[in-house]
């Protein structure tokens, strides 16, 4: 059988992993799909560049169009981040008719509905699971397993960095630089940290987690964010003091048909599970009317972690894929049975 083809648009920290992740399963994810997989190129900005994952040379080139006039690539997974040149390639692969991969928040919370809107109208796919909160499943079980819920809030910890930051100042005493800059060497941060540090990060996460639980789109602008830059030692000693414990929240309850949003440190009861949320751990609380309450945890940044989201989200298009294509083989059969006579 023909394999599906798949190309990376970005070869950092999610790009390695998801590359890695990809050829390490390949064999299990073949055996799921029943077809074969081949990552047949990915972009960077330098290919001469030392990498920490190992690529083979003629995969790697810094021309857009290589990828997007590959009739063989069938899923493009854009793991560059930022808005421009990801939003014009992730047009581009879609009006090709090529499914896309994104963990790309800034671009989702601005332009999802654009993009999605997009993709429908050319019968692919635009899978996000990463964009929000690393390897931990979200995005499909709000948009999926507890769509017959009315949802009544959506709360959590929805940012690595800075848990990671607050888990080090408060456990160990460290100094808040010291500990960015360790974040960063983690790959935890993002290109530009300052939005970890001044919460957009998160807001971006919670603009889209909030759009899809209340089914309503909540604008970024609308979201109220406060990051944790003016948080001092002393702070976090005296709320230890009192029995409580600093964290960067995301909060968003609908009330009177509105859906309020907002980012900002709080001070949480030391007893309470989202306390002991701590690293680049990321926590998820839902409340629906069916469900009740739901929680969600697990690794919220890093290169396997979010790697992990990217590959489900790939195997779910290529399944996606070889669906339509199954419909389109059946559907000419048919209509040549019913034209002969
Ligand atoms: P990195 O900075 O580590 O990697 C970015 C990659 O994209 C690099 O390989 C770079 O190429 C390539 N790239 C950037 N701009 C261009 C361009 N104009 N043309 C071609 N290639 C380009 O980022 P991350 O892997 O950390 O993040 C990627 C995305 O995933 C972002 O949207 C981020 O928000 C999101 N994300 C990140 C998480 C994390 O834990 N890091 C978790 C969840 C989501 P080169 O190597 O040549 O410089
Ligand atoms: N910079 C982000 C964080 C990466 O620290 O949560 C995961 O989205």
């Amino acid at each position: 059988k023909k394999a599906i083809g798949i190309a990376l648009l970005g070869l950092g920290t999610v790009g390695g992993g998801t590359y890695r992740i990809l050829e390490n399963r390949r064999k299990e994810i073949e055996q799921r799909l029943g077809q074969p997989i081949e990552v047949k190129k990915v972009l960077v900005r330098d290919v001469n560049k030392p990498r920490a994952t190992a690529v083979p040379i003629e995969l790697l080139t810094d021309n857009p169009a290589e990828v997007m006039n590959n009739e063989e690539i069938n899923i493009v997974v854009e793991l560059m981040g930022g808005i421009e040149p990801a939003f014009t390639y992730i047009k581009d692969a879609l009006e090709a008719g090529k499914s896309v991969v994104t963990a790309n928040k800034d671009l989702m919370a601005l332009h999802g509905g654009e993009l999605l809107a997009l993709a429908e109208s050319r019968g692919v796919d635009l899978e996000f699971e990463a964009s929000v909160a690393g390897g931990i499943p979200i995005i499909r079980p709000l948009k999926v397993c507890l769509a017959g819920n009315r949802m009544e809030e959506l709360k959590g910890i929805i940012n690595g960095t800075t848990n990671f930051i607050l888990t080090k100042m408060t456990q160990e005493g460290s100094d808040f630089s010291e500990v960015l800059k360790e974040a960063q060497e983690l790959g935890y941060a993002e290109a530009d940290p300052t939005s970890d540090v001044e919460g957009l990060d998160a807001a971006r996460k919670l603009a889209i987690l909030a759009s899809i639980a209340f089914n309503t789109r909540v604008p970024l602008d609308q979201v109220y964010v406060e990051g944790i830059t003016k948080i001092s030692a002393r702070d976090i000693e005296y709320a230890r003091e009192m029995g409580y414990t600093i964290k960067l929240l995301g909060i968003a309850k609908e009330e009177e048909g509105q859906v309020e949003a907002r980012v900002h440190p709080a001070m949480i009861p030391s007893c309470h599970p989202l306390a002991a949320v701590n690293d680049a751990f990321n926590a998820i609380f839902v409340r629906g009317d069916a469900v009740g309450d739901a929680m969600f945890y697990g690794r919220g940044a890093g290169d396997l972690p979010t790697g992990s989201a990217v590959v489900g989200d790939i195997i779910d298009a290529a399944r996606n894929h070889i669906r339509q294509n199954r419909g389109r083989i059946s559907c000419t059969c048919y209509d040549e049975k019913v034209i002969k006579p």
